[in-house]
């Protein structure tokens, strides 16, 4: 598939099929991810990927917006190794580095033809507790992966555009 047509076809998937990932499915999309710019390389990020059945029911428990995917990403960043920004004290690249990284991996897997959805809306403390994620890294995103359901369809917010118009500006 091409890259725009991948890039049209995406949409964030919310009802995902009984149907676990193979292995090497996954891999192809894990190496996209590795293959993301990271601000001078730093490859701050790191993807843990929740799919035992132990995992799958606390991040479901936590989560709504895990909703019924057979796997759940969590991306965070460390902060031992995050890029900060001499003229920007406080400011760091962990963010950008890792949703550089979710996009290539978003984008992969739409082209292998699973399904994803970004997810902001978790309890932070509450994941890295029951998770065991180390107190140096911060979490930035979930993403529930895993082919879609028959019946799934974007949400009506996937086709509301802004114009061009509204949001690039020319200088
Ligand atoms: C930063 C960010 C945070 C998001 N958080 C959530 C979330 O917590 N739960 C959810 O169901 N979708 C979440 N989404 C998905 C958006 O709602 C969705 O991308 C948007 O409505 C456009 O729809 P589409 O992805 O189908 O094109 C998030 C997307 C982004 C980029």
């Amino acid at each position: 598939m091409e890259l725009s047509e991948v890039i049209r076809k995406r949409y964030s998937v919310r009802k995902y099929a009984e149907k676990e990932i193979p292995e090497e499915v996954m891999a192809e999309v894990i190496e996209a991810g590795m293959l993301a710019p990271t601000a001078k390389n730093s490859q701050a990020q790191r993807v843990y990927v929740i799919k035992s059945a132990e995992g799958i029911e606390k991040i479901r428990s936590l989560c709504r917006s895990a909703y019924d995917a057979p796997t759940v990403l969590c991306f965070t960043a460390s902060a031992d190794e995050v890029y900060r920004n001499p003229f920007e004290e406080g400011f760091n690249s962990g963010h950008q580095d890792c949703s550089i990284v979710a996009t290539h991996m978003m984008l992969k897997a739409a082209e292998l033809g699973l399904g994803t959805c970004w997810v902001n809306h978790f309890p932070r403390a509450e994941v890295r507790q029951r998770f065991g994620i180390p107190e140096n890294e911060e979490l930035v995103l979930l993403m529930p992966i895993g082919y879609p359901a028959e019946d799934s369809v974007p949400s009506p917010r996937h086709a509301e555009s802004k114009a061009v118009e509204e949001v690039v500006r020319y200088l």
